[in-house]
Order: C-alpha cells, then sequence, then structure tokens
C-alpha cells in the first residue's frame, strides 16, 4: 500500500440541483432512458467531511439550522458516499480507512440529487485526503468519471454549475450562463423514488399509446441562460418527469398551482420529485415569493437558493 498523507480532515461543501429541462427519451435495454438533462446548480448545500479513521464510517446529521428529516438516509457501508470512498482508494491503491460526516441540508428523495451530491462531494474530499500531491493522480475528469459509476446525477454534482447531460445525464456539457437567477423551493413530506417516478412515466405513456419522442434540448432555454433573461428561463422550464410525479403524489398540483398564483415566472417539479421550484425574478421577488408560499401552507418547508453556484469545493 502507497503511504497516505498527512492530511488530518477535509470538508467538501456540495450544491444541490434542479433540471431547468428533463426531456426523457424512449427506454433503453439497460433499463435506463435517454435524456436531455439541464443541470443547474443551487446554492442549497450539502457538507462531507472525509477524516482517517480504523475503518469506513458513514455518518449522516441534519446541517445546523436545517429541518432536514434524515431517516431513510444509509448510514453504512451502503450509502452512495462509501461507495465514493471504496471507489477512490481502489483507484489510488489505499484502504479505505475514512470517517464521512455528512451534513444534510438537501432534501432526502426530493428530487435534487442530495444522494449524488454526497457522492460527489465524498469522491473529492477522499481524493483530496489520499492524493495531496502537486500533481493529483485524480483530476477533477477522473473523479467525474468515477462518479458516472455511482450514478447518472454525480459527475454534475462535481463540475456544478450550468450544464447539458445527455446519455443517462452523464455525459455533460457546460451551458453559457449569464448572472444570478432567484430561486424557491418547496419541500414535501416524505420522499418519492426516481425508479418508481421512470416506472411511473413508462406507464402514462404505454396508456396514452405515446411513443417517447427523442428529446432536444430547448432553444428557448439556452438563450434565457446566455442572456440572464429571467422570465424567459420561467417561461421554458419543462420536465417530462412531471406528470408521472403528479401522478404518485396529486398534492403537488396544489402546491404548483399556488406558486404560479403568488407571482412566480416560472415553476416546474425538481427532477423525479417531490420538491417543487419557482423561479422569481429578484432576490426581492423571491423572499416575497417565499413568504407567500409559507403563508399558503402548501408545503412542509419553503427554502431559498441562487444559482448556477460551483460544484463540490474544498472549503
Ligand atoms: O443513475 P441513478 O442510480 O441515479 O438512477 C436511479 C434510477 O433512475 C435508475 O435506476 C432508473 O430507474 C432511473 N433512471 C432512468 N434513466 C436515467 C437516469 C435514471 O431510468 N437516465
Amino acid at each position: 500500500m502507497r503511504r497516505v498523507s498527512q492530511v488530518n480532515a477535509v470538508t467538501v461543501r456540495v450544491p444541490a440541483k434542479v433540471n431547468l429541462q428533463l426531456g426523457v427519451g424512449p427506454i433503453r435495454d439497460d433499463g435506463y432512458h435517454d435524456l436531455v438533462n439541464v443541470f443547474h446548480a443551487v446554492s442549497l448545500c450539502d457538507e462531507v467531511t472525509a477524516e482517517p479513521a480504523e475503518r469506513l464510517e458513514v455518518r449522516v446529521q441534519a446541517a445546523p439550522h436545517s429541518r432536514v428529516a434524515i431517516d431513510g438516509v444509509p448510514t453504512g457501508t451502503d450509502n452512495l458516499a462509501a461507495r465514493a470512498a471504496r471507489l477512490v482508494a481502489a483507484r489510488l491503491g489505499v484502504e479505505p480507512a475514512v470517517r464521512l460526516r455528512i451534513r444534510k441540508a438537501i432534501p432526502v428523495a426530493g428530487g435534487m440529487a442530495g444522494g449524488s451530491a454526497d457522492a460527489a462531494a465524498a469522491l473529492v474530499a477522499c481524493a483530496r485526503l489520499w492524493d495531496d500531491r502537486e500533481q493529483p493522480v485524480l483530476a477533477r475528469d477522473d473523479l467525474m468519471d468515477l462518479g458516472a459509476d455511482l450514478g447518472s446525477d454525480v459527475p454534475f454534482a462535481v463540475l456544478g454549475g450550468t450544464a447539458v447531460g445527455v446519455g443517462r445525464g452523464e455525459r455533460l456539457t457546460p451551458a453559457l450562463t449569464r448572472g444570478t437567477f432567484h430561486w424557491v423551493f418547496a419541500t414535501a413530506d416524505g420522499g418519492l423514488s426516481t425508479p418508481a417516478v421512470y416506472g411511473e412515466c413508462d406507464r402514462l405513456r404505454l396508456d396514452a399509446g405515446e411513443e417517447a419522442a427523442w428529446p432536444a434540448v430547448s432553444e428557448g432555454l439556452m438563450t434565457a441562460l446566455a442572456t440572464g433573461d429571467a422570465k424567459g428561463l420561467g417561461a421554458a422550464l419543462s420536465n417530462d418527469l412531471q406528470p408521472a410525479a403528479l401522478s404518485l403524489r396529486p398534492a403537488l398540483r396544489r402546491t404548483i398551482d399556488a406558486g404560479r398564483d403568488l407571482g412566480a415566472i416560472g415553476a416546474v417539479v425538481s427532477g423525479s420529485g417531490p420538491t417543487c421550484a419557482f423561479l422569481a425574478e429578484t432576490a426581492e421577488d423571491a423572499a416575497g415569493l417565499a413568504d407567500a408560499l409559507h403563508g399558503a401552507g402548501v408545503a412542509e418547508q419553503i427554502v431559498r437558493a441562487q444559482g448556477p453556484v460551483s460544484g463540490a469545493t474544498v472549503l
């Protein structure tokens, strides 16, 4: 085994994502769907600290001031972050002797890629812990490649910003953006299973006799991003999984409608849900919308965030 570094502990901050466009194509032989997935990283972040330990351990807690329900997050070595640590250790030829402390602010099973974010943070943290040479063996691109083996959304959580994902969503091209967009997120009590939502999407299409079309990137969305046009972005938000999420969780329709009625310039279910994402034109509008949504009582929790922000970052 290679001598490991003297670094004591590494903390990485990692963002949640919202999908600005989620175009779901036909189901593939491997069970995944071909996607056009426009990811956008927002300032709602988990933190993962990696520190040397006797053996691989995972501890999960809610971040200070966060009301995230963490029951249901695996703390054993089948946590995606633990799998990330094992992958990095295997690549570097070291023992995965690390304690991962995860502080969660991203909703669990909320459609904001919280589990993928923690895996991305663990990749970056463990690489820094065990590979702290001037010329690290594992560059950021290598960590994104490792991340793709863990989940379709993991490479984006390493990269951050705004990016178009194709394939399973793991093949990424950064998108040109201008300025900052102001978001309000409405979380729901209880998560939705991503495979169940994709399955419901297939079922609804089959029932309707619809062939899944090959998705294409929305030109209107790309123009709105490049010009910093919040109203254009709000109008272009789309999610092919939304009908499936609403079918499995009909109460979400009330949340989406309330956001629109209360002045959101865009409203969409985030990924596979159940978190709903609302766009506001300015930071002040976002504050007002958040207060109004809170008053309407249509969500478990209301959280404000901005995007785009960087991917997994060592603090
Ligand atoms: O890649 P990941 O493990 O995050 O995917 C979770 C589940 O989401 C998959 O098991 C699959 O059911 C569904 N999925 C899909 N097509 C994609 C990405 C995810 O069907 N492109």
